[in-house]
């Protein structure tokens, strides 16, 4: 088994890239958490990769082992995530060290294993998983076991965790393995705090959580733990708007770390919504906090990006998702609505708005044309949904802000839509 040395000082980086690299790639890993004990560890034994955060602390760490390589004539590939100095025989660089795609790909190439034969790879019938990583998962995706068969939890039930000890290993079903691998993934993410990332691993953290807070309420409902996470998830989109004074730069930001449609959308809605608010004569902070709400909430009940995609009837018919997608898509509006009717202190009137955010009023299906009595909030959720919805079409740039406004006066000709859409004229791209 090849032996990688990873340099990595984050405790929940560490295990996320441990579960992955083992599983994904059959490593052997083996953590230095800074980088003398890189360097001692490098010297100590024969390292097949080495897997580097760039910088840690004020040390270039990437730097210093690529030294230490050059040096000693070694040739391992070294394989840097994050941002920072790299040396220039690095083998690959990712500053999105959440990236675990690249991670994953990148170490397999540097050490010369094809996808086919990761795919090929031998794998025991029950797959043993440290008992640790179900300290951060309290209802498993799949059948858990104890290493002489006996079932200790079901999918999908709330696990018991003083069925075992922590130095124990669990099983599951070879089958299950990639499944159990990343919701453990997915939970350790969820717990990483906005100031342990950097600007690329932030977006890609929002977008997991997102994905994952989607998939517990709809599974599960609101209680403490996705209650927890919402507010979570909501504190970060709005960090990134305004983080990022231009449009076009968050936009960059998210299309280089493959963020999904769904969670673009929700971000960028988030973001055209908050201006709006933050530009008419009558927003106030609470305001702001509500249309933030509405704008995190309104899709939280679609589940992929071609569910996202569709925004009228017409695309709905002709849709190929399977029946139990299209329902759900047609009744999005509907779920939303309800579950955030029973969230605690949400702001009055969100899940009216978000019901009738495509012009339905029971939250059915699409409409083009939404009612005269609509509430200003209500204008100016559809304003900037519609506005998104542009934006996205055009997100590999060049954006024309100009002409996207006045694309959008041509659909909402009413003077009460004109009045909010004037707001977006200042939209810098
Ligand atoms: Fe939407
Ligand atoms: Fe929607």
């Amino acid at each position: 088994m090849a032996l990688t040395l990873l340099v990595e000082n984050n405790p929940k980086m560490i295990e996320i890239y441990l579960i992955n690299l083992a599983t994904y790639v059959g490593l052997e890993v083996i953590v230095a958490k800074n980088k003398t004990e890189g360097l001692s560890l490098l010297a100590g034994q024969p390292i097949d990769l080495i897997i580097c955060r760039a910088k840690i602390g004020s040390d270039e760490v990437a730097l210093a082992i690529g030294e230490a390589l050059t040096s000693k004539a070694l040739s391992t590939p070294l394989f840097i995530i994050g941002h920072g100095l790299y040396p220039a025989m690095a083998h690959g660089t990712l500053p999105n060290g959440l990236d675990l795609r690249g991670v994953i790909k990148g170490a397999a190439s540097a050490l010369g294993i094809t996808a086919q034969q990761m795919v090929d790879k031998k794998v025991e019938d029950d797959f043993p998983v440290p008992a640790r990583y179900f300290e951060w998962i309290n209802y498993p995706v799949c059948d858990l076991f104890s290493k002489d068969g006996k079932r200790l939890c079901a999918a999908l039930e709330k696990l018991d965790r003083s069925l075992w000890k922590t130095d124990y290993f669990l099983y599951v079903s070879k089958l299950d393995r990639l499944k159990i691998v990343d919701q453990v993934t997915a939970e350790l993410v969820g717990r990483l705090e906005d100031k342990e990332l950097n600007p690329d691993e932030s977006i890609q953290a929002g977008t997991s959580n997102y994905g994952l807070l989607s998939h517990k309420l709809m599974s599960l409902g609101l209680n403490e733990e996705t209650i927890a996470l919402a507010q979570k998830s909501m504190v970060s989109l709005r960090r990134h708007v305004k983080a990022y004074p231009k449009l076009g730069h968050l936009l960059q930001r998210m299309l280089n770390n493959q963020a999904g449609y769904l969670y673009r959308h929700t971000q960028v809605v988030t973001y055209i919504s908050l201006h709006i608010v933050r530009n008419i004569d009558w927003g106030t902070p609470e305001q702001e906090d509500k249309i933030a709400f509405i704008s995190f909430f309104h899709d939280i009940a679609l589940e992929t990006d071609s569910q996202a995609v569709v925004q009228s009837k017409e695309e709905l018919r002709t849709s190929k998702m399977p029946i139990r997608e299209k329902t759900l898509v047609e009744k999005h509006a509907q779920v939303a609505a309800e579950l955030v009717h029973k969230y605690p202190h949400a702001p009055m009137g969100a899940d009216q708005i978000i019901r009738q955010h495509h012009g339905m009023l029971n939250g059915i299906g699409f409409s083009d044309h939404f009612g005269a009595n609509l509430s200003p909030m209500a204008i100016v959720f559809v304003v900037a949904e519609e506005f998104t919805r542009l934006i996205l079409n055009k997100e590999h740039g060049p954006i024309n802000g100009k002409e996207l406004v006045r694309e959008l006066r041509e659909t909402f000709p009413t003077s009460r839509f004109q009045k909010i859409i004037d707001s977006l004229e200042q939209v810098a791209f």
